[in-house]
């Protein structure tokens, strides 16, 4: 299904087109002058737009051109009568797919929209591809083998091209994010924003006013128009990430934009159509949720219209050899280390560890290790896991391993330290922030970054 706008002064022949096309699915809208095209042109992304040449005020050219400004990757289509081919022509020059002439069947039209739909897929997907052959080693691609991630990865494959909300969950550092990026890469907005919106961090006070934009002077502090974020993504993909974490009294907002598909930017009394496609992530059980009281069931039916479940590693230990060794292949090239290879004695270490973390505690793992090790062997010594002997949160600090020296990494000692704190607070990471002396978000920060799921403390 695509996006068309109908664009004609002649109500008969717009009702036609619009006619033949909604038959063949596509989601049509219709402007009957040149002026309410270029309206409805700043306010909806449109993959194909058809319209008359010659009309009174704003004709078909004033038309293409406001598309063109609008997004590049759109395609006109003009409609024209026998006596002006001349002046179509031209058209094409300006970046018109093509042209029909007036009479037309509606076989001619409905053949004519796929040609220019073809056309913007297929030019879609070669900046696509030329954008993924521009870092060869850094692929956007959920590595492993175990068959729960070859099945969401065939869901994937399977689910990108249609412009349904997606839900992932996983408990923090499966790869949600990554998977999410999959999605976009998959899908034909790949080259459209992809706009994050992270539930977690985001004050309640100010979400809406993010989400959906705000009119200048519509509160104090507004000192000038803003876009929301949600027509940020328009034609793009909003990624509402930690959804979980979102405050109950912004939840009916969100359910009201996934509903509608219409943002109204506070202090504007018009609502604006966007096209989004909504993809949601979260480690959450939200069901559970649901049963406390805080998350609306509503807004949880809209957001699991796909469903994907990332399993924690220690669900698929297969998974764990191939991430390391890509891992310590990607530190030692970024970080210009000699090691190349995995002992067996540290690979038996990785297998056997619980990673709650997952797989973002891996990749820090041996990134560590890759920066610590000075050889061309990655071995347990390297390995900082907790439990496993070379690390204990609690105890000392000095120098482990014989001979080796190693002192420990300002970066291990605060991580120590903010754990530990932490763990005082009884997880309360409000007042852990406090006592540390950072803000939450930074210590939010932190947290995601050693892969601890702060709700698991
Ligand atoms: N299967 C995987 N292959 C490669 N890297 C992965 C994989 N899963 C996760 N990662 C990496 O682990 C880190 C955490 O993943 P992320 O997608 O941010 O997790 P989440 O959003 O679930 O917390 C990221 O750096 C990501 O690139
Ligand atoms: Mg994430």
């Amino acid at each position: 299904m695509a996006h068309v706008l109908v664009v004609d002064d002649e109500p008969s022949l717009r009702q036609t087109v619009s006619i033949t096309l909604s038959r063949a699915g596509h989601s049509v809208d219709a402007a009957a002058s040149g002026e309410e095209a270029v309206h409805r042109i700043g306010e909806v992304l449109y993959d194909v737009v058809v319209t008359d040449l010659r009309m009174e005020g704003v004709d078909g050219l004033a038309v293409l051109e406001a598309v063109k400004a609008r997004d590049a990757d759109a395609e006109v289509l003009i409609i024209t009568a026998h006596g002006s081919i001349e002046s179509a022509v031209q058209t094409i020059r300006r970046g018109a797919h093509d042209y029909l002439t007036k009479p037309f069947t509606p076989d001619q039209i409905l053949h004519a929209v796929d040609l220019a739909l073809e056309r913007r897929r297929l030019r879609t997907e070669v900046r696509s591809l030329s954008r993924r052959l521009e870092d060869p080693n850094d692929p956007v691609t959920l590595v492993g083998h175990s068959a729960a991630l070859e099945r969401c990865l065939d869901v994937v494959r399977e689910w990108a091209e249609s412009d349904s909300t997606i839900l992932i969950s996983g408990e923090t550092g499966t790869g949600k994010d990554l998977l999410a990026r999959m999605i976009l890469r998959y899908s034909r907005r790949a080259d459209r924003p992809f706009v994050v919106v992270n539930c977690a961090t985001i004050p309640d006070k100010l979400f809406e006013s993010e989400l959906f934009g705000h009119m200048k002077g519509a509160f104090s502090g507004a000192t000038r128009n803003r876009k929301g974020l949600a027509q940020e993504a328009d034609g793009g993909t909003l990624f509402l990430d930690e959804v979980g974490e979102l405050p109950l009294e912004v939840q009916p907002q969100l359910l009201r934009f996934l509903e509608s598909g219409e943002v109204r930017p506070i202090g504007q009394n018009r609502s604006l159509r966007v096209d989004t496609r909504v993809i949601a992530a979260t480690n959450r059980d939200l069901l559970a949720l649901i049963r406390e009281g805080r998350f609306r069931e509503d807004l949880y039916y809209r957001l699991n219209v796909l469903p994907i479940a990332i399993p924690p590693l220690r669900e698929r230990r297969e998974d764990i050899p191939v991430l390391a060794a890509h891992f310590v292949e990607r530190f030692a090239r970024r970080l210009g280390r000699p090691v190349r290879s995995i002992s067996k004695r540290a690979l038996l270490v990785l297998s056997g560890y619980e990673w709650p973390g997952n797989v973002r505690e891996l990749e820090n793992v041996i990134e560590r290790a890759v920066m610590l090790a000075k050889g061309n062997e990655l071995r347990p010594e390297h390995l900082f896991l907790p439990g496993s002997g070379s690390t204990d949160p609690d105890g000392g600090a000095g120098p482990k391993g014989q001979g080796v020296g190693d002192p420990m990494p300002l970066a291990e000692l605060e991580r120590r330290h903010i754990l530990a704190v932490l763990k005082a607070c009884g997880g309360n990471q409000k007042r852990a922030a406090g006592v540390l002396g950072i803000s939450k978000s930074t210590l939010w920060r932190k947290l995601k970054g050693y892969g601890v799921d702060a709700a698991s403390l």
